[in-house]
Parts: structure tokens; C-alpha cells; sequence
């Protein structure tokens, strides 16, 4: 689909070829730059860069250069900005550690446009302010009385997507299972006819997230614009209900993360406004949707692949699921009785990150590793290309979750959700999720892909070419 754009872009790219011959020298007084090559102005590398993630290999274009120029950090010219990748533990622990002091977050402008966030018209003081409260509401202190929540809705969902079938697709059905559970979380919504409404922009929204920034009726991003002032006016009609309702009583403070929200002041004893609110629950929504699914399918496919991870999982659940008495639902103890699980689930986030990495902007000229970074420069990190390093990983392709055991994987080198203080929020609302579905899915059953050699591609999260159909078979 975006295809089409990409192609009118790269064709206008033969004009300025012209231009390029003496314009493409790229150099600034200040010092040596990292090596690499900006490619074309405006479009730089970032075709490539798109390109080769649909091809399904995404992080070729990172590996490659990393090969060709430095393993630590190159330069490039990506979305239409001058940028420098850093590809190693150092570079993490260096970005992570220097945010809103070095560096700020930076998104593409794709993605700034589809999110006209509230926090852009207030200060930068308030945005930093408002991003902070975040983790309140998804800290594991908050999110325990979810968990029974979290397994009602698995149930439902397994109940009615899996049980009785022979074969499933994976990757659509791991969806349909985290936009219910945020349907219910974020703003309980939970009938699944209203949660399908809920779902439609998204899809629109996901696609046209990482486009062409090309703003023409019909371009993918011109829907995703669409798309995401659709749901804001969605969400701030349940808003304002919801506030009505919780003035009457109708309504609890503890029902869901919306309630939570319009109920907790900051220290100075403001309340977040309906629009903030709406943007931040928008964020939560996206943040989470993709992310959380891709990495479920990616546990479906490697327990399928490897029969003695797979008899681990099944152990440690079924001796949680045998101390439980009919009908009563998961809690905090019996999560934290998943720790196997969890190490597996970690050993798939290192093997397939969701997401790939992020970007960030220099504040202010610095130098990193001997190399200087101008002011303005966007940086990007990449999750993979660290998980992949056989000196944070020996023998870094092979399934092993006993990295995990003890005091794990050394500072900066586990990155799956970043670090530092913009590191993922959802981290721990993640980790729920991912471990009930795990309950779920192997108290049920054992599976075996019809696909041997199903290809992974990247568009924006890694996912199985075909979606990864499985054939199932029930526990007697
Ligand atoms: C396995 C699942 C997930 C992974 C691998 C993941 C990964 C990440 C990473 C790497 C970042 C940081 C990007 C950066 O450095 O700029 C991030 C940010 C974020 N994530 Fe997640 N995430 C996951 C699930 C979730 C969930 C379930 C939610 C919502 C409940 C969520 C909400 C967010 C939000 C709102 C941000 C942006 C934070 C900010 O603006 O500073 N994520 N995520
Ligand atoms: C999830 O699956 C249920 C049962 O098949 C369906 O009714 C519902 O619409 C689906 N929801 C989403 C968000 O896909
Ligand atoms: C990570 O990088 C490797 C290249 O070493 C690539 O083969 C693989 O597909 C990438 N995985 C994901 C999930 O991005």
C-alpha cells in the first residue's frame, strides 16, 4: 500500500540527483562525525530503511552498515532528518541516562501529526509533568486488582476463539485477546460488539502510523489523521459519561484506568483535563496494542518450536492452575509464581522485540564514543541489534531462558522496553498480560505450526508472514 508513495517519492529523487553532486557533502566544522552516509536529502536513507523491513528483513539496513562502518554508531539520513544510529549497550546506557539533559524524545513527524496531543499546545514543563503521572496509573501496586479482571477476560476470549477449533491464525486472534483486556482495562468496555467498534480506527491508525508523511486524501496517513480524531471523540464521549457517572456514584474510582485518571491529582492538586486524559488513554491504547499481540505470537511460535521449553511453561501453570479451586481467578501470588514463564517470555522479547527501537533528538552538540552528534541530529536506538550482540549474549540465537535467572541480563543490554525515564510504561500491564494469556493458552493446549518456515516480517512489529497458523490439539 505504501508502496505506491514510496515509489512517486524515489521517482521525484532521480531530480534532485543533480543537485546531489554538489550539495551531498554533509559535514559540520565541529568535529568528526560518525562514519556512514546520509544518502539523499529529504528522503535519505529512509526507503531503504522501510524498505528493507518489508522485505522482512529489518534490521538488515541496521546490521549492514554496522558491518560496513562501526558497531557502536553510524550516521544515516532517515524520515527526512540527519540522524546517527547507536547500535550497542553503550549507546542505550548513554541515551538512556542523558534524557531531557542530552536528548528529548522524538518521534517522525508521521507519527506528531497523527497525535496533535494536548500536551503540545501547554508548556513542555507540563507534557514532562503530565508524563510522569503515567506510571502511577500502571505501576504493579495499581495493576493487581486488574489481574482477575485480565484472567475473566482471557477466559471469555479463549472460550471463544479457541476452543473446538482444529487450526487457528495466531497473530489476529492475540489481538482480538489485548484490545479486549484494554477495552476493559483502559475504559471497561467489554462487550465484545462494542469493543469491535472501539478496534476499527485502529487498524487504519497502525498502518498509516509509520507511512510516507504525505498528507493527500486517501494516502494511508491522511486516514490515520482521520482514524485517531475519531477515537478522541469516542473516548471523550465515554469521558464525559464517566464523569457524570462517578459524580452520581453509577460509577467507581477503581474500575479502570480511565476512573483512575479522572480521579488523581498531581502534587499540586490538579486534576488532569478530559482531553489530556483521552491523549494519554489514546497513547495507552497504541502503545499497547501491537506491541503486547506481536510478542504473544512470538511465545505460540517458539513454544511450538522447542518441546522442552514448552513442558516448563506447562509444569510451573498446571501447578498453578491445580491450587486453584473452581471458578476462582488469578492474583498477584499466582503471578508471581510464573517465573519460569516469565524468563521465557523475556527470551522471546530479546529473540523478537517488539519493538524495534526509538528515536531520540541531540538537545545540544555532545560527542559520543570520539564521534561529535550536532544539535538537532535525531538518534536512533535499536533493541535487536544489542539483543543479538554475542558479548551481552554468548551464543546470542539460541533459546536460553536461564540468561534470565538470578540478577539476569548486565544493565543496558535487555532493552525491550527501553530505559531511562521515557523507558515503556506499560511494562508491567505487559507483563500481566503476556503471562495470563501464557496460563491460558497451555492449561488448554499443546500446538504445532502449519507452516514450517513461515517467514518473520517487520511492518512496523516483527510478525509471522501469514499471521502463524497453528494446528491445535486439547489436553484430555
Ligand atoms: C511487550 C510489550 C511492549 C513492549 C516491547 C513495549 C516497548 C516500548 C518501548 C521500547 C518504549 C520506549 C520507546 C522510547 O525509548 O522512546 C515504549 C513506550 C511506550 N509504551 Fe510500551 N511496550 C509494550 C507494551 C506496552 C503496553 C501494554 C502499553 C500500555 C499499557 C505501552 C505503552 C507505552 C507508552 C504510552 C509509551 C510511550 C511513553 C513515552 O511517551 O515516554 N506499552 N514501549
Ligand atoms: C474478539 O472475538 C470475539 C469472539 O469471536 C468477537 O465477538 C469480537 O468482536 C472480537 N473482538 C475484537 C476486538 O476483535
Ligand atoms: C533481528 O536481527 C536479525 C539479524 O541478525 C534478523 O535476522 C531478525 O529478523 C531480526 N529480528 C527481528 C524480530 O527484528
Amino acid at each position: 500500500m505504501d508502496f505506491f508513495y514510496v515509489s512517486i517519492l524515489s521517482s521525484l529523487l532521480a531530480v534532485f540527483v543533480a543537485f546531489l553532486l554538489y550539495k551531498n557533502k554533509s559535514g559540520s566544522s565541529a568535529g568528526r562525525l560518525p562514519p556512514g552516509k546520509t544518502g539523499f536529502p529529504v528522503i535519505g536513507e529512509s526507503y531503504e530503511f522501510l524498505s528493507t523491513g518489508w522485505k522482512g528483513y529489518p534490521e538488515k539496513f541496521i546490521f549492514d552498515r554496522m558491518t560496513k562502518y562501526s558497531s557502536q554508531v553510524f550516521r544515516t539520513h532517515l524520515l527526512g532528518e540527519k540522524a546517527a544510529v547507536f547500535c550497542g549497550a553503550t549507546g542505550n546506557k548513554f541515551l538512556f541516562s542523558n534524557e531531557n539533559k542530552l536528548v528529548q524524545a522524538w518521534w517522525p513527524k508521521s507519527v506528531d501529526k497523527v497525535f496533535p496531543s494536548s500536551s503540545q499546545s501547554s508548556s513542555k514543563e507540563e507534557a514532562i509533568k503530565m508524563r510522569k503521572m503515567l506510571p502511577n496509573f500502571l505501576k504493579p501496586e495499581a495493576l493487581q486488582r486488574y489481574i482477575g479482571v485480565m484472567d475473566y477476560i482471557a477466559g471469555k476470549h479463549f472460550s471463544s476463539n479457541w476452543e473446538n477449533q482444529d487450526k487457528v491464525e495466531v497473530f489476529p486472534l492475540c489481538k482480538n485477546y489485548t484490545f479486549w483486556i484494554a477495552a476493559r482495562l483502559f475504559v471497561s468496555v467489554e462487550d465484545p460488539a462494542e469493543v469491535a467498534k472501539l478496534l476499527e480506527p485502529f487498524n487504519v491508525l497502525a498502518s498509516g502510523l509509520i507511512s510516507v508523511p504525505v498528507d493527500l486524501p486517501g494516502t494511508p496517513f491522511n486516514k490515520a489523521i482521520k482514524a485517531s480524531n475519531q477515537i478522541r471523540k469516542q473516548l471523550l464521549e465515554i469521558i464525559k459519561q464517566r464523569k457524570i457517572d462517578l459524580a452520581e456514584g453509577k460509577a467507581s474510582p477503581t474500575q479502570d484506568i480511565m476512573s483512575h485518571m479522572l480521579t488523581t491529582s498531581d502534587e499540586d492538586g490538579n486534576f488532569m483535563d478530559e482531553a489530556n486524559v483521552a491523549d494519554k488513554i489514546l497513547g495507552l491504547l497504541i502503545g499497547g496494542h501491537d506491541t503486547a499481540s506481536s510478542a504473544c505470537t512470538f511465545i505460540v511460535k517458539y513454544l511450538a518450536e522447542l518441546p522442552e521449553i514448552y513442558e516448563g511453561v506447562y509444569k510451573e501453570q498446571m501447578e498453578i492452575a491445580k491450587s486453584k479451586a473452581p471458578g476462582e481467578l488469578l492474583n498477584w501470588e499466582d503471578i508471581k509464581n510464573m517465573k519460569y514463564s516469565w524468563n521465557v517470555a523475556c527470551e522471546v522479547l530479546r529473540l523478537a522485540p517488539p519493538l524495534q527501537g526509538a528515536f531520540r533528538e541531540a538537545l545540544n552538540d555532545f560527542i559520543f564514543n570520539g564521534f561529535s552528534i550536532p544539535k538537532g541530529w535525531k538518534i536512533y536506538w535499536s533493541a535487536n541489534s544489542t539483543h543479538r550482540n554475542p558479548e551481552c549474549f554468548p551464543e546470542p540465537l539460541k533459546f536460553d531462558p536461564s540468561r534470565f535467572e538470578g540478577s539476569g541480563p548486565a544493565p543496558y543490554t535487555f532493552v525491550p522496553f527501553g530505559g531511562g525515564p521515557r523507558m515503556c510504561p506499560g511494562k508491567e500491564y505487559a507483563r500481566l498480560e503476556i503471562l495470563v494469556f501464557m496460563h491460558h493458552l497451555v492449561k488448554r493446549f499443546k500446538w504445532e505450526k502449519i507452516i514450517a518456515d513461515e517467514k518473520i516480517v517487520v511492518d512496523p512489529m516483527p510478525i509471522p508472514a501469514k499471521g502463524l497458523p497453528v494446528r491445535l490439539f486439547a489436553h484430555k
